[in-house]
């Protein structure tokens, strides 16, 4: 593995820049919130929970030093979202650079998954990266001559991973919007990228999505956690033999967001050690969870009269 040491960035090459970042209490978005405020930027964090975010800011003040800034915000709102904008604008005066990372996720099965579940995840992740990132520009970059937004994906809409269907939906909307916001606001001097994580180390995604907590079948639960054994399994089909961890997404969103990536805009850069090349599709290696499928068409194909594949493929 690389050592610490030998990914270092220049020291405060994110001085002078302010930075919001959304879901940034925990996981991924903590991750990158840590790594800012070690290169210099000042942080502003948002989610539901104020305790979350404000124990955040004070921890990750105390270990590394800087300044983190708690709010509290549903992405989805979005006059809320614009008065948090308004009065960062006024405490900070700028926004330069978002990073959209909030999102809610879990394993369903489409055909039971209830409306309002695929809305929420619908609107949480897409519309709101949309209503962060039209603030954003309208309320700073638009002043300011410019900015920077990250939006973090995931790669399971590449193959269309089972059980993923409302978190694939809305994460492939958001690999669009990166484009067209990218075409829309180059000119404005606004670059607009995209992080596809991999499986990463610790995190509520590695926990809610472990396959030994999937739907089988009809939206049943199995019972045990995801344990070493299963990990082992999963690390043993990623190309590079490993799961990632925060400071893998965490500095690849510090490159896309440095004048080194001035000419990259547009595009979304898988950090996943090249797991979707060979388990993007990862629960169907899990042998219950593809039993519960093929057994879902083998039924509903009975109730047919209709056993083999014929005249309806
Ligand atoms: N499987 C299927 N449906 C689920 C579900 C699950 N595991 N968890 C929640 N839902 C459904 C709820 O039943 C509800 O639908 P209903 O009204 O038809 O019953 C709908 O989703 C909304 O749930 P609710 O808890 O009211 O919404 P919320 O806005 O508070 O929570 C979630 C959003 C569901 C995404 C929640 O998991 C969350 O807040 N997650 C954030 C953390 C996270 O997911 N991290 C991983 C990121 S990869
Ligand atoms: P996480 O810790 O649960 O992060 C999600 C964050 O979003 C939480 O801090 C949550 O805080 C916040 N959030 C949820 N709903 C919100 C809302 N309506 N408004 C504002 N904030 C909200 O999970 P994670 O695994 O680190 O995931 C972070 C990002 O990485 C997500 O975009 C996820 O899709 C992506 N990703 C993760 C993995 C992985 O392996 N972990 C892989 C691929 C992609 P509150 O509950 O306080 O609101």
């Amino acid at each position: 593995m690389v050592s610490d040491a030998a990914m270092s960035f220049t020291r405060d090459c994110l001085k002078g820049k302010v930075a919001l970042i959304t879901g940034g209490g925990s996981g991924i978005g903590r991750g990158i919130t840590s790594r800012f405020m070690e290169l210099g930027a000042q942080t502003i964090i948002v989610s539901r929970k104020y305790d979350r975010v404000k124990s955040t800011a004070e921890e990750l003040e105390k270990q590394v030093g800087g300044s983190c800034y708690p709010v509290q915000g549903d992405v989805r709102d979005y006059n809320a979202i614009g008065k948090i904008f308004d009065h960062v604008m006024e405490k900070f005066n700028k926004v330069d650079i978002l990073i959209n990372c909030a999102a809610g996720n879990f394993l369903a099965m489409p055909d039971k998954l209830s409306y309002n579940a695929f809305r929420t995840v619908m609107e949480i992740d897409a519309h709101g990266s949309f209503i962060c990132s039209q603030h954003a520009f309208n309320k700073s970059f638009s002043k300011i001559g410019g900015g920077i937004i990250i939006n973090i994906s995931m790669t399971l809409h590449y193959t269309g991973a089972l059980l993923q269907t409302h978190a694939g939906t809305a994460k492939a909307g958001i690999d669009a919007m990166t484009k067209h916001l990218a075409a829309e606001w180059g000119p404005c001097g606004v670059r607009v990228n995209g992080v596809a994580p991999g499986p990463i180390a610790g995190t509520a995604g590695m926990s809610k999505l472990g396959t030994s907590k999937a739907p089988v079948p009809h939206g049943t639960s199995k019972k045990n956690d995801a344990g070493d054994d299963e990990l082992d399994q999963l690390t043993a089909f990623i190309p590079l033999q490993r799961l990632g961890n925060q400071k893998d997404i965490a500095n690849s969103v510090v490159f896309l967001c440095l004048p080194e990536a001035s000419f990259i805009t547009g595009h979304t850069l898988v950090v996943d050690g090249g797991t979707w090349l060979t388990a993007g599709n990862f629960a169907v290696l899990d042998t219950a969870v593809r039993k519960a499928w093929v057994e879902r068409g083998k039924a509903i194909r009975a109730i047919a009269n209709d056993t083999e594949f014929t005249s309806k493929l």
